[in-house]
């Protein structure tokens, strides 16, 4: 796909590279303080969660471990089926650790619903979440989220991470799919 086809299958920017570099930055350094002289532990969902991780953890100025989860709940469909799988789980043990869940998004919430549950009762001496961006179906919902970076219109969006079956994940911005794309699927 070049760059006029990926053009055509995008509607808004919904947040620019810019914006969402700055605001990496203030959430890090917030992280930062809160955490300074404690264990952190930063726990990824992929694939979304994939370039938030990677600039959020380069941006503290601090070494930081991190530890990776697959779940799913969309498949290859634009909503979500309300179950959640686990496709690969963490390596290490989360006794008495401070976990921060990093995640892209906050659509119906099922996914940091169900996962700060299951993580909470691995023993963890604490577990908060950091969100890039939040739906407005989300915001009812009852997670925690710590910090976040955006809450956004209800649209289909794509890129920095999120995807549409598979493809878009790697666009610099976060922006809406153009609905013929997914409606011709
Ligand atoms: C997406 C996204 C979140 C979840 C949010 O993951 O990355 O994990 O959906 O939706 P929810 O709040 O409605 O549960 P997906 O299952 O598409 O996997 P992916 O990260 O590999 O794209």
């Amino acid at each position: 796909m070049d760059h006029e086809e990926i053009a055509e299958d995008l509607g808004s920017i919904v947040v620019t590279q810019e914006q969402i570099s700055v605001r990496i930055r203030e959430l890090a350094a917030h992280v930062h303080e809160d955490y300074k002289d404690q264990d952190l532990l930063l726990v990824g969902v992929l694939k979304g969660a994939v370039m938030l991780m990677a600039d959020l953890s380069r941006a503290l100025p601090r070494l930081v471990e991190m530890d990776w989860m697959a779940v799913s709940s969309y498949g290859y469909g634009t909503r979500s089926s309300g179950v959640v799988r686990i496709l690969k789980d963490l390596d290490g043990d989360l006794n008495g650790r401070n976990v921060l869940v990093v995640e892209d998004i906050l659509d119906s919430g099922l996914t940091l619903s169900w996962l700060v549950q299951n993580l909470r009762s691995r023993g963890a001496a604490s577990v908060e979440v950091l969100c890039l961006l939040r739906k407005p179906s989300a915001v009812k919902v009852d997670v925690p989220v710590k910090y976040l970076g955006f809450d956004i219109p209800d649209e289909f969006v794509v890129g920095f991470g999120l995807d549409y079956a598979e493809q878009y994940r790697n666009l610099t911005c976060v922006a809406a799919l153009a609905p013929h794309v997914y409606e011709q699927a």
